[in-house]
């Protein structure tokens, strides 16, 4: 098989004519795989434009996820922070995308504050969780511009849902504010298109670092 790409926790390789095969380093916990494959199911379901997943594999011991290809490219390549225009074009279309994403309810999916508590080490911490709100909403958790191609027609596809819950949608504005957080300029960008300030997402955003050198390396 052909290696298209390599991530934290998988290479893609080429899978026939239209699909490719995520498969996980060996090391990875086979729930989590499972977990993603249910999350990518449920997401298709619900209408995001994502890429269909087909079934679970064990290839030289190792398991993987076939999905349908998405011909395209991540939008971390269309984002480039030198042409203003552009990078406000692409920076609306990621932030419409992410406000779409929202609206949906992910009823099925796993609770954001237990998510977070499998992770906590204090009671501070889960003192903190047990405070936040609570929601239905489509929560990615990994958004950035390495999960979302921008396939042939212009369209942006989602991908990566290992960590997919049900929450509030400040909760996901936090994750990928501290997601960018490698270029204070983009994260700015981000949030101001959201709508929201740092005041908003703060509470979200001092749990997310608390708990976040305990979640699954990704
Ligand atoms: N269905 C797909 N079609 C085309 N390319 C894909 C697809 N899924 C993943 N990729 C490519 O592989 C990269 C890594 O995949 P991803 O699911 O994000 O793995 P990881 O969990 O390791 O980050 C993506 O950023 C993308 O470039
Ligand atoms: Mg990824």
């Amino acid at each position: 098989m052909k290696r298209i790409a390599k991530g934290n926790t998988a290479e893609i390789f080429e899978y026939g004519e239209n699909r490719i095969c995520k498969l996980f380093y060996p090391e990875y916990p086979k729930e989590y795989i499972r977990h993603e494959f249910c999350n990518a199911t449920m997401a298709w379901k619900l209408g995001i434009r994502t890429p269909f997943a087909h079934e679970l594999i064990i290839c030289n011991g190792r398991e993987g996820i076939i999905y349908d290809r998405i011909i395209g490219e991540e939008l971390c390549r269309k984002i480039n922070v030198k042409n203003q225009t552009s990078f406000g074009i692409w920076m609306d279309k990621f932030v419409e995308f992410h406000k779409r994403l929202w609206q949906h309810k992910a009823k099925d999916a796993m609770d954001y504050k237990d998510f977070l508590r499998m992770f906590a080490t204090s009671q501070e911490t889960i003192a903190k969780i047990n405070l936040l709100a609570d929601g239905n909403g489509f929560i990615h958790g990994d958004l950035h511009f390495e999960n979302v191609i921008v396939d042939e027609d212009g369209n942006l596809v989602l991908i990566d849902m290992m960590n997919v819950c049900k929450g509030p949608a400040l909760y996901d504005i936090a994750r990928t504010y501290f997601l960018l957080r490698y270029d204070a300029d983009i994260q700015n960008e981000y949030l101001k298109r959201t709508g929201y300030i740092l005041e908003n997402i703060a509470p979200y955003l001092d749990v997310i670092l608390a708990v976040r050198g305990n979640e699954m390396k990704r």
